[in-house]
């Protein structure tokens, strides 16, 4: 996701960003930019791709003596990765570089173009520039006008802004984006959107706080909270360990995943409700005309979330979805008819199987859309539509907020695609982005959890095998859960609807026989249950995830007693991820880079 950089002094201005932003690279970018405000004069370089087109372009830029600068590494949101797109944004005398969504930018960019602003960019972005630059005409300060067009933005940001009218000074935001202000041994300032681009710069660092802003100059540091009071700036020791910052204190980079999936499932939905209505800007509503089935393919985690898919898009869309493997349905011959939209679900973008099936749906003419999480991925470059899925980075092999982000994107699909065919009344619609909203808090870790679940793991470090089952959706949450066991516990670990266990499988029921049984409350909870029941009564050791306490378990974790079965299904989804995490832990086994697999699967 975006990076941001920034520093003041009289040091190798260029060298600081550029090292910053390669610093930053690990999280993920198309695109990147400096601007270097030195004696009133700008110097701006942006380039689309990899930084080292950006150090082409910046290698004769050499500044001398006192400057302030700010960088971006993007990964686009609003408009394509291009130069003209790429941070930082200048109004007529002024640039900003900005990290999150601003919620409320078609609104204000509507007002700022009546106004006469001709706007350069397709960025939710440019907006922060062009009303700093309108509320600087009615301002007494660079700082008032700076403190009343952040009060105007609506949604996430960390914003840094630099102008020429105080050209010994950079403001300052941060509201719901990560933003960090450093300070070196000689007392001149940096900012970071982490801690990486800081490490061996400054000795020590103030985390801000949501709705903090301010400036700083050489010699003065503003800091005020989101009322407006001044807060006294309290530094604190900043780590020398790069690799662990990088993993931000987890033990894991598979562990960070799990735990931000609060936030980048924020940016995932960011943007994308109102309250009547998904927003999908990148989706020509005309992509589902005269469609009659969709047909989803993906391989591993991305072919779960498309099996979650197919449950919400027949029960909400009213659409007749068919799922499948991609490198079974490379070579089964499969008829393609027309009426089919072809949807490819990949984090990477880059699965051979998967690419290969695309090519396909291309070649029989069928309309085409992927979902992914890397922008200018081969899979988003072929097809007719796509939607991002904004995970950020995944780094652990093990995917966790990619397959969260992923299904929350099929969620905002399903309703969608609903609105569309008038499969759910305006209310349906309503109630549902209601819930849209409650994602990021239902996968927050409450207090204990994880505790709980690292106790518990060392119940299950031996057995014969783990059944993960559920019912609905929670089937292939269940073959999700069974995933990430094997994968990093190397346990043999299998997913299977509840329902179909005595067809066969409840034949291994003993006690050294592990069922992880997900129990929502609000989907089918009888009819689960008694499928548990009947493992129980066979001796199977049980693990049961539910809000509702269930005597007949040997273990139990609850859930919170939320009101709809999605909500449920990703809080057991944040549970299952930490028991395999915790599982493998004990084990001993490497956990971000399990034996035998890579993080993206290029051959077939
Ligand atoms: C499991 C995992 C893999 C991938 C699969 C597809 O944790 O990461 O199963 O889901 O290799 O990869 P993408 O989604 O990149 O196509």
């Amino acid at each position: 996701m975006c990076g941001i950089v920034g520093y003041i002094g009289s040091k190798k201005t260029k060298e600081i960003l550029l090292d910053g932003l390669g610093e930053l690279e690990y999280r993920g970018y198309d695109s990147a930019g400096i601007a270097v405000l030195q004696n009133n004069n700008f110097s701006v370089y942006k380039a689309v791709g990899k930084l080292v087109n950006l150090q082409e372009k910046a290698h004769d830029f050499e500044p001398k003596g006192f400057a302030v600068g700010i960088g971006h590494t993007r990964w686009a949101t609003h408009g394509k990765p291009t130069e003209l797109n790429a941070h930082p944004h200048l109004g007529e005398s002024s640039y900003v570089v900005h990290n999150g969504i601003i919620e409320n930018y078609a609104q204000l960019k509507r007002e700022l173009q009546n106004e006469g602003v001709n706007f350069l960019s397709q960025t939710d972005t440019e907006v922060i520039v062009w009303l700093f630059e309108k509320e600087l005409r009615g301002s007494a300060s660079a700082f008032e006008a700076f403190s009343k067009t952040i009060s105007q933005l609506h949604g996430a940001f960390a914003v840094l802004l630099v102008t020429k009218s105080e050209d010994e000074t950079i403001f300052f935001a941060k509201q719901g984006s990560p933003m960090i202000l450093g300070r070196d041994e000689e007392g001149e300032k940096h900012f970071a959107s982490s801690d990486t681009p800081l490490i061996g710069k400054c000795s020590e660092v103030i985390y801000l706080e949501d709705g903090d802003f301010g400036f700083v100059k050489p010699n003065e540091i503003m800091l005020l909270d989101k009322g407006g009071n001044k807060k006294i700036p309290h530094f604190s020791k900043l780590s020398t360990n790069k690799l662990s910052a990088q993993k931000n204190g987890y033990r894991f980079f598979m562990e960070k995943e799990i735990y931000e999936q609060s936030d980048v499932i924020t940016d995932t939905l960011l943007g994308r409700l109102s309250d009547s209505e998904i927003i999908f800007e990148e989706l020509d509503p005309t992509l589902f005309d005269g469609i009659n089935e969709i047909k989803l393919c993906a391989c591993g985690t991305s072919y779960h979330s498309a099996l979650t898919a197919s449950y919400l898009i027949e029960r909400y869309a009213k659409t007749r979805v068919s799922v499948e493997i991609a490198s079974e349905f490379r070579y089964k011959e499969p008829l393609l008819c027309k009426d089919t939209l072809f949807v490819a679900i990949s984090q990477s973008g880059e699965t051979a199987d998967t690419l290969e099936t695309l090519k396909m749906a291309k070649v029989a003419g069928l309309k085409t859309l992927v979902i992914c999480n890397v922008d200018n991925s081969s899979m988003v470059r072929l097809a007719d539509a796509s939607i991002l899925t904004r995970a950020g980075i995944e780094k652990g092999v093990a995917s966790t907020k990619a397959f969260a982000t992923q299904v929350a994107v099929f969620w905002m699909l399903s309703l969608y695609i609903a609105k569309l065919k008038n499969s759910l009344t305006c209310k349906q619609i309503e109630d549902q982005i209601a819930l849209l909203r409650e994602i990021p808090r239902a996968v927050e870790i409450p207090n204990g959890l994880h505790e709980k679940i690292t106790r518990l793991s060392k119940r299950y470090l031996h057995g014969h095998g783990f059944f993960f089952i559920g019912r609905d959706v929670f089937f292939p949450l269940a073959l999700e859960g069974a995933l990430k066991l094997k994968e990093i516990s190397y346990l043999h670990a299998e997913g299977y609807p509840s329902g179909e266990m005595k067809h066969g499988p409840i034949a291994l029921a003993d006690p050294e026989l592990f069922t992880i049984a997900l129990l929502p409350q609000h989907i089918l909870y009888e009819k689960s249950k008694s499928n548990v029941e009947e493992l129980s009564a066979r001796d199977s050791t049980i693990c049961a995830i539910s809000p509702i306490e269930f005597d007949k378990a040997d273990d139990y974790i609850q859930t919170s007693s939320a009101h709809h079965y999605m909500i449920e299904f990703f809080e057991m989804m944040v549970v299952l991820q930490l028991l395999s995490l915790e599982i493998a832990v004990r084990l001993g086994n490497d956990v971000d880079m399990p034996r035998n697999l890579a993080k993206s699967v290029t051959v077939e």
